[in-house]
């Protein structure tokens, strides 16, 4: 559920209505609810009641310093995968304490900056990064903790540019193998072992490939345990689907009560979460002005003014988001079925495709799930400077991010002398 609602035909975030946003902060725009972020939040800690949890949220899906600090000031922990994710947390005043550290390609940079922070995890993704951990750490004199990505080999049935926990992608352990990688851990100085994790890809809409996951991974635990090798914390990542069209995802309660069954004899080990689009993608919109209607003899585009540069997953994963009216017209404009298109030079430009809409130029649009995996993805191609953050707290707007100047687009840039 999330806090965008229609009053008096026009579509507000909270008590703000879209349009007086647009009015004063130009478009196109990121939108989030405030209230929405804490009630998902909210969802995954009170699903998680009766086991030791920590959610950390996933900083990729949105990482812009407000939701950090509205995160972090309910307490969450954050999942990292980069420099600039770690420093935008601590930025955002987040616990370097409840920040794990994922991704395959963790430099000797990276590794130094997280081990002096003091975080609480490095999720390792190879016997390699582990071997590298091990060096940068002794060379410190400091411990750095563990856990094994491990690859479950496990479909988590999603598309497959954010599929990760088959044996044929780049992610984690293959989980035949972690146990000689955890003994290794134990062998290598520098190295503290702390957990186990896997997250096996992203938009699931079912439980049952977590728990499939889950299982095979409490059997490696046991395997470890009867070594001698025990762990603190278990971390099962992100993944967890939202609603974008009529997808029917479990609510985190569902989830987490299937987990917390499989977890009752573990009660030792800490349950941590990843999720990043559960929390994020239904608390944004992307608010986007209709700037000419284009009649062709096959199609009717509608060309606004956001393109695949301010919001990339429709063009890249052919994912549908829903798009409606700010304000849907109560007249005679005529309903045709649109192809919402951007400004870029690329075919695959578009952020909606056969979209029944009334529509006039000058009218306002907004596509829902785009708190996720939005900005995060936009980028400046074709010039474009990246567009204005706005978050919504009750009947009260912030600019959390400034439109980019044309000046900002060649900052850093020299011509030759
Ligand atoms: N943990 C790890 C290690 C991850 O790789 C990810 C996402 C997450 C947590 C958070 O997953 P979530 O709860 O958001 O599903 N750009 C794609 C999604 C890529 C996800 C990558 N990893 C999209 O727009 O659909």
């Amino acid at each position: 559920m999330d806090f965008f609602h229609y009053q008096d035909n026009h579509l507000h975030a909270e008590q703000v209505a879209i349009r007086d946003i647009a009015e004063n902060y130009g478009t196109p725009c990121y939108v989030y609810s405030r209230k929405t972020l804490e009630r998902h939040y909210h969802a995954f800690t009170d699903a998680a009641q009766g086991h030791p949890h920590q959610v950390c949220y996933a900083v990729k899906a949105n990482s812009n310093l407000a939701v950090l600090n509205v995160l972090a000031r309910l307490g969450a922990g954050f999942d990292i995968v980069s420099q600039g994710e770690l420093a935008r947390v601590l930025k955002a005043g987040g616990d370097p304490a409840k920040i794990v550290f994922s991704g395959v390609a963790k430099t000797a940079q990276e590794i130094a900056f997280a081990l002096k922070t003091g975080i609480k995890c490095f999720n390792v993704e190879s016997a390699a990064e582990l071997r590298r951990i091990s060096e940068v750490a002794s060379e410190l004199e400091l411990l750095a903790p563990i856990s094994i990505r491990v690859n479950p080999d496990i479909d988590a049935k999603t598309h497959p540019y954010i599929s990760t926990g088959l044996k044929e992608n780049k992610f984690g352990i293959d989980i035949k193998e972690a146990f000689n990688v955890y003994q290794l851990a134990c062998a290598l100085p520098g190295i503290e072992v702390v957990g186990i994790d896997f997250h096996i890809g992203s938009q699931l809409t079912e439980v049952a490939p977590f728990i499939a996951a889950l299982d095979k991974v409490l059997a490696l635990v046991n395997t470890l345990e009867s070594a001698g090798i025990t762990l603190k914390h278990l971390d099962i990542g992100g993944g967890l689907g939202v609603p974008y069209d009529s997808e029917k995802p479990p609510h985190p309660s569902a989830y987490a009560a299937e987990v917390k069954a499989r977890l009752a004899d573990y009660q030792h080990l800490e349950l941590i979460f990843e999720p990043g689009r559960a929390i994020a993608a239904n608390a944004g919109i992307l608010v986007t002005k209709v700037e000419y209607l284009k009649p062709t003899k096959d199609k009717h585009f509608a060309i606004v003014d956001a393109g695949m540069n301010d919001m990339l997953r429709p063009s890249l994963y052919q994912a549908w988001q829903q798009i409606i009216a700010v304000a849907p017209r109560q007249d005679d404009t005529p309903l045709h079925t649109y192809d919402v298109v951007g400004p870029v030079c690329e075919t695959g430009d578009f952020i909606g495709k056969d979209r029944p809409l009334a529509i006039q130029p000058g009218d306002l649009l907004a596509q829902r799930g785009a708190g996720a995996y939005g900005f995060t993805m936009s980028s400046n191609y074709n010039s474009r400077p990246r567009i204005a953050e706005i978050m919504v707290d009750g009947d009260t707007c912030h600019l959390i991010r400034q439109r980019e100047t044309l000046e900002s687009l060649w900052q850093g840039e020299q011509v030759l002398p």
